[in-house]
């Protein structure tokens, strides 16, 4: 059996204070022996502190959706990676492809967040991942390898992170890729990983992204390097999530 997997759940935009009850049927589930993987839920900002307060000692980690790279400062409506931190999260996703296309973060931006979150001392989730468009012009690889390159910062090397691989046209849509096309990106996101970070980042998990619901979650995590997922509409629910999370223990 590989490493143990990582499966974390995105909440986006949803959930009021009403929402910590999933998170709580979430951590009773997980149980604190833990189900041999590790579980991460990243609510929005304003959910991270009480989650935390609620998941303290369970087991499963509670992470932030985006954070500026700037660690304060005039930037209103921003949250720094240090805020993150003093909320309760370990963990930061960056990068997401929502966060790309809504807000233009570029590969350079994303670096540089990247940078900001390791140095607050926060495990950073980078996302790539291909437009539909893209796939059909047959630029996939060239694509993610290319957001591999450019969103990695140099001194990720010797740190704890991982990619997610979210093809664009596969997330909130019910469409996922075929398991070997799953493999061959994964495999290349592998390559893009170590050519710029050394052998020593050969281990960081890659997760896949995109429609993972309790019916294909099994499959895909069995993938050759699919080492968890990055779970959106399916983490809302506890009834959705654990299954997701007992596919990958
Ligand atoms: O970050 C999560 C992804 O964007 C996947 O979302 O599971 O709702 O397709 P989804």
């Amino acid at each position: 059996k590989q490493s143990v997997k990582m499966i974390v759940g995105n909440w986006k935009m949803n959930g009021v204070s009403a929402a910590l009850a999933q998170a709580e049927a979430i951590r009773d589930a997980v149980g604190t022996t833990g189900q041999g993987c590790r579980v991460v839920l990243c609510p929005p900002a304003t959910l991270i502190e009480r989650m935390q307060s609620a998941l303290a000692g369970s087991g499963v980690a509670v992470g932030g959706q985006n954070c500026h790279e700037k660690p304060a400062g005039a930037f209103t409506g921003s949250v720094s990676a240090e805020m993150l931190v003093d909320a309760g999260a370990t963990v930061v996703i960056l990068g997401h492809s929502e966060r790309r296309a809504a807000f233009g973060e570029t590969d350079a931006d994303v670096s540089a967040k990247v940078e900001a979150a390791v140095a607050a001392g926060l495990e950073p989730i980078v996302c790539v991942g291909e437009t539909l468009q893209q796939r059909e012009a047959g630029d996939a690889i060239a694509v993610v390898s290319g957001q591999v390159a450019g969103s990695l910062p140099s001194s990720l090397a010797e740190r704890d992170f991982a990619v997610a691989y979210e093809p664009v046209w596969a997330i909130g849509t019910g469409l996922t890729p075929t398991l070997d096309q799953i493999a061959e990106v994964h495999a290349a996101v592998r390559a893009a990983i170590v050519a710029k970070l050394g052998e020593g980042a050969r281990t960081a998990p890659i997760l896949y992204g995109g429609s993972v619901k309790p019916e294909n979650a099994r499959d895909i995590l069995a993938t050759p390097e699919v080492g968890g997922a990055l779970v959106g509409g399916a983490s809302l629910k506890a009834e959705d999530f654990m299954p997701i999370v007992n596919a990958a223990a």
